[in-house]
């Protein structure tokens, strides 16, 4: 299949009624499904409502079919259709977080969506994307579009949509290149359909944030249990992986830098994964910068793009320094462990 690119710069007016949105709507509207950029990651989108338009977006990135996709909107009036109702504290969540980067599970309403989007559950996620291409691609289209992140199953999810193309070309319609995404790690998920809300995945919006606006938020058990089975299926998959096995690492620069001379004694190209703070301090053969430790910010943004430049370098093990597990430092430390099938070495 040919692979369209779409180049559209975000900031011009009008981006509904742009040549390259409109042409990648009606690709959606022909049940085929196209990367669109999101503030978040990129995301493969295909019409909700259908199930052929589905199927082709578990079959581009090989997902497991048990696991649920985010339905994402660009009008709050959408929700009617396909979700039973908006609990009080939802519509406190979405008056105060959409839209940006917090999905939402409802009560799904009955017979609207494809089965297969929502995996069979009886409860469906949502999101309003925050960003000027998605939302103008949302309502040109004027469907309900499935989205999950748009890279190869386990693999890092895109910030660029060379990311994308590294993982689907050939496989989806095309590609709506809106430059890189801002916030670098995915939203936050948030079950809000008993009871005080629960958090299944940390992302964009951190929990200080929900608590401002709703009181007490609780996070599932499996963030913090590994043994115990995570209410996002999704969460139990290994995930953004690079090819060379990685191992978080506690302590300090000194630690780190010891246990990549070991490895380099015994024949090993070690790659270390960093910050701007400490990058010249590692004497490695791939020493990568994620961003600056004291703004956080920055290094959810890059994580991703640093994670897949270790697949274009050559090294056998990968050390990484690890964050602080708070803010928007849980989201990264959530990723990272993922990234890292939870290894850890401490000193
Ligand atoms: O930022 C994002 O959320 C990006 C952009 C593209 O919007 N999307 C994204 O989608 O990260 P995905 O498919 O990679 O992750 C969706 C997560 C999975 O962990 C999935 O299991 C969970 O949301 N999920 C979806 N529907 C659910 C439901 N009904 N109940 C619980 N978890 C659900
Ligand atoms: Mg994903």
């Amino acid at each position: 299949m040919n692979t369209n690119v779409w180049k559209v710069d975000k900031y011009v007016d009008n981006l509904e009624n742009n040549p390259q949105v409109v042409d990648a709507a009606n690709f959606l509207r022909k049940n085929e499904v196209v990367a669109l950029p999101t503030e978040t990651v990129y995301g493969l989108g295909g019409n909700a409502e259908n199930d052929e338009a589905v199927a082709k977006i578990f079959a581009a990135k090989g997902r497991p079919g048990d696991n649920p996709l985010i339905i994402h909107i660009a009008d709050r009036s959408q929700l009617s259709r396909f979700v039973t109702e908006v609990p009080e504290t939802a519509a406190k969540l979405i008056d105060a977080f959409w839209p940006g980067p917090l999905t939402i599970i409802f009560k799904k309403k009955e017979g609207v969506l494809s089965e297969k989007a929502t995996a069979n559950l009886d409860t469906v996620a949502v999101r309003m994307p925050d960003h000027p291409v998605a939302l103008a691609l949302l309502k040109s289209c004027g469907l309900p579009i499935a989205a999950p992140s748009a890279n190869s199953s386990g693999k890092p999810s895109p910030t660029k949509a060379e990311h994308v193309l590294d993982d689907l070309n050939g496989k989806i319609a095309g590609v709506l290149d809106g430059g890189v995404t801002g916030v670098g790690v995915e939203s936050t998920v948030i079950d809000c359909t008993a009871g005080i809300p629960v958090i299944l995945r940390p992302g964009g919006v951190t929990k200080e944030q929900l608590e401002a606006v709703v009181g007490e938020v609780e996070e599932d058990a499996a963030l913090k249990d590994q043994s115990a089975r995570p209410k996002a299926p999704g969460m139990k998959y290994q995930h953004y992986a690079p090819n060379a096995p990685l191992y978080m690492v506690a302590g300090p620069k000194e630690f780190l830098q010891k246990l990549v001379t070991e490895k380099q004694a015994e024949g090993l190209r070690v790659g270390v994964l960093t910050t701007e703070e400490n990058r010249g301090f590692y004497e490695a053969e791939l020493v990568l910068s994620c961003g600056r430790r004291t703004e956080l910010d920055t290094v959810a943004a890059a994580l991703y793009d640093t994670l897949r430049s270790f697949n274009q370098g050559q090294v056998d093990i990968i050390f990484s320094e690890i964050f602080p597990n708070e803010g928007v430092g849980h989201a990264i430390m959530n990723r990272l462990e993922k990234a890292a099938g939870h290894r850890l070495i401490t000193e």
